[in-house]
């Protein structure tokens, strides 16, 4: 997944032969999944330093000097981290792989072949969190084109900005492209462009245009309700989809609900300069404590770490470890059927990579 990405951090990597990476192990259950994921990773022997930032402001110092990130979930105690993962570090791309692996536990009857890439905006959109009161809005305030009528003449209420710039645009979607590229050749770009021409409509403008530079790959353009039903009906037939923040946000919830649940979604968020590696699931607080998370969304989210690190053997031996872990079916955690603790998952995992 690296492979098409922007460059990595221009500082570290492998230079006195030493990684580091900044582990935050997030809130509630996270930290319950994260941990036995770094002892697999570090067992491998691949020199790679840990390092676990304090929470303020030091703390972003040391996620800032570290080759990239390891996140585990936040429910608010870490959303500071996250905030600077994201905004600080303007980590631009948030790729979401969603696989079925034979043996996970999806709703359909046959998930197979269903191997696609969500590519969300991480940035922009209704994610700037630019909120008010309606009455705050200078006068005269924008008309609303169905209502006819100047928004703060609805009544009292809020309302969200949704921001989505041209710069915006063209680098996750040059990214999308980049990826589809290296991968089936397919892209898909989904917005709400019907009822929002002016900002889900640049969206779509700049991935139409940059189609020209990408003549290998293949475009579809669909409305984002659409690929929603899409993706259930069929979500074999994708393979990577770009889209605006929110969209990415929900859409990348519902695929994960076709492969086996969030606990099988990885992320990799990358910026020009930085990148960070996070499962795409909460915190899971109803699991805090039970150790029976799965930490699989982590484990993959790692290997896409390792891959961004230069470690592409060890992060396809642990995929492949993963593969062989499912398909077998004996240790699997209690949300896809089995009783297995993340621990013994984890154990059954570096099992399979000691073969
Ligand atoms: C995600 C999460 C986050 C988001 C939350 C925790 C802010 O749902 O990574 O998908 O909305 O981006
Ligand atoms: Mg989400």
């Amino acid at each position: 997944m690296a492979g098409p990405g922007p460059r990595r951090s221009a500082v570290g990597v492998g230079d006195a032969g030493v990684t580091t990476v900044a582990v935050v192990e997030g809130d509630d259950a996270a930290p319950e999944a994260v941990r036995p994921v770094v002892a697999l990773l570090d067992g491998m022997g691949l020199g790679i330093e840990w390092t676990y930032p304090e929470p303020g402001p030091e703390g972003l110092g040391v996620i800032d000097a570290a080759d990239c990130t390891l996140f585990g979930a936040t429910s608010g105690r870490s959303a500071a981290a996250l905030f600077h993962l994201r905004w600080g570090r303007q980590t631009y791309a948030n790729v979401r792989p969603l696989r079925w692996l034979e043996g996970a536990r999806s709703p359909l009857a046959s998930p197979g072949g269903i191997d696609l890439v969500i590519v969300r905006e991480n940035l922009e959109d209704v994610y700037v969190r630019a909120e008010g009161d309606l009455e705050e809005l200078a006068r005269p305030a924008p008309v609303s084109l169905t209502w006819r009528r100047p928004v703060n003449e609805l009544g009292p209420g809020r309302f969200a900005l949704k921001v989505i710039t041209d710069v915006g645009c063209e680098r996750v979607i040059r990214y999308a492209y980049r990826l589809a590229q290296s991968r089936g050749g397919r892209l898909c770009l989904s917005a709400k462009h019907n009822m929002l021409p002016r900002t889900d409509g640049l969206f779509i403008e700049v991935g139409r245009s940059l189609a020209r530079s990408y003549p290998a790959v293949e475009v579809e353009v669909l409305l984002i309700d659409d690929l929603a039903h899409q993706l259930v009906l069929d979500a074999s037939r994708f393979d990577v989809i770009v889209v605006p923040n929110l969209y990415g946000d929900i859409l990348s919830d519902l695929a994960a609900g076709l492969v086996g649940g969030l606990g099988m979604a990885p992320t990799a968020c990358y910026g020009d300069h930085y990148a960070y590696f996070e499962p795409a699931h909460g915190t899971a607080p109803d699991l805090a404590g039970t150790g029976t998370i799965n930490p699989t969304a982590t484990l993959l989210s790692g290997t896409m770490m390792l891959e961004h690190l230069g470690f592409a053997d060890p992060a396809r031996r642990v995929v492949e470890a993963v593969e062989q872990v499912y398909r077998a079916g004996r240790v699997l955690t209690p949300d896809q059927g089995g009783t297995a603790t993340t621990e013994s998952f984890c154990a059954a995992v570096a099992d399979h990579l000691d073969r």
